[in-house]
């Protein structure tokens, strides 16, 4: 790619709004905190856990990410993961993150949501003084029953009201192939009552009926991933025409063999037909990139101009679950820097 294009996305505000923090768990951090709270891993170096993140689908990433998972138990766990996402988003120059969470993963180990919560928080109020503004998304685990989303939910009812400023959406995301959006639409249903914002994982390893799952059942805001809807004109029309987004995370998409090369990446035939699409690194410690790295791989191998560059890094700021004064403010920022 053209240097001076990469140095002008590098150097751009932009907003992140897929970002899995449980995710963001690097390998060096995993072994530190297992050591810390007595956790017995299954590999038994660094580099042996880096060894397997050879993954052939979704399923045998998730696998590894529980794992990973297993060794946050204490409110400063959560704190030093949160923190280590903040430093990576501010050196992005990432100036708005929407940040997904999976409480089951935690409650299951008998860690209370308050310790997950309370420890994420803190980090985000700290990186809001270094000028990192974010919102907390609660994801529902879809391999698990609705029932337990449900019992989730409303666990988490007084987190809602402590933490409205940050907290303030549901997402879905977990094993997709059978667990079709449908399977959640009682909790959505209470959640959009409550007036939370909604975003739902569809469509990246299920079809596109999934997709219209998640719009027509769960009505969701933006929907996370989504590429498969490529395969139906129609739902390219839609999504279009409503400016529904899809945070689309190039990295993963690769990494888990959505596609079997960056260069047949749909994304760009979902921007030339209108889609509100936009770069986000969905698990950064897992697919080999943050969000700056996802964008440099996307724009290298579709061979995106400098106006497709500005077009998703604005998509990212459009999509955003903020005021629309704050939206005015970030966009009037990112035209001032692309210009000069
Ligand atoms: N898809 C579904 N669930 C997930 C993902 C993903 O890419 N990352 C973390 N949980
Ligand atoms: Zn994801």
């Amino acid at each position: 790619m053209n240097p001076t294009l990469a140095d002008k996305i590098a150097r751009a505000p932009k907003a992140e709004l897929h970002i899995h923090i449980e995710g963001s768990l690097e390998p060096e951090l995993i072994f530190a905190l297992a050591k810390r709270n007595g956790v017995q891993l299954a590999y038994d170096s660094i580099d042996a856990l880096r060894a397997a993140y050879a993954f052939t689908d979704l399923q045998s990433f998730l696998d590894i990410y529980y794992a990973g998972a297993s060794v946050l138990l204490h409110e400063q766990d959560f704190y030093d993961m949160t923190m280590a996402y903040v430093e990576r988003a501010l050196a992005d120059h990432v100036t708005h993150t929407e940040i997904f969470f999976d409480p089951q993963t935690h409650t299951e180990r008998g860690v209370p949501i308050e310790t997950v919560v309370a420890g994420i928080e803190r980090a985000l109020a700290d990186g809001e003084k270094r000028g990192l503004t974010s919102k907390l998304i609660l994801c529902f685990l879809r391999h698990l029953s609705e029932d337990d989303a449900l019992a989730t939910f409303d666990e988490a009812q007084p987190l809602f009201d402590k933490y409205a400023h940050r907290l303030i959406g549901v997402g879905l995301d977990s094993s997709e192939r059978g667990h079709p959006p449908s399977k959640f639409e009682r909790v959505f249903a209470k959640a959009r009552e409550r007036g939370l914002k909604l975003v739902a994982h569809a469509g990246e390893e299920g079809p596109p009926s999934y997709v219209y799952e998640a719009l027509d059942l769960l009505k969701v805001d933006r929907v996370d991933h989504g590429v498969r809807s490529i395969e139906d004109a129609a739902l390219v029309a839609r999504l279009a025409d409503s400016r529904i987004a899809l945070t689309v995370c190039p990295l993963s998409n690769i990494k888990l063999c959505v596609f079997d090369d960056m260069a047949k990446h749909t994304l760009k035939d979902l921007l030339d037909q209108g889609v509100a699409v936009m770069i986000n690194s969905d698990d950064p410690a897992y697919f080999g990139g943050y969000v700056n790295a996802n964008y440099f791989a996307i724009v290298d191998a579709l061979k995106l101009t400098d106006h497709e560059a500005y077009t998703l890094l604005r998509n990212s700021l459009e999509a955003s679950f903020v005021t629309e004064q704050e939206r005015a403010a970030m966009i009037a920022r990112l035209d001032t820097y692309w210009k000069q």
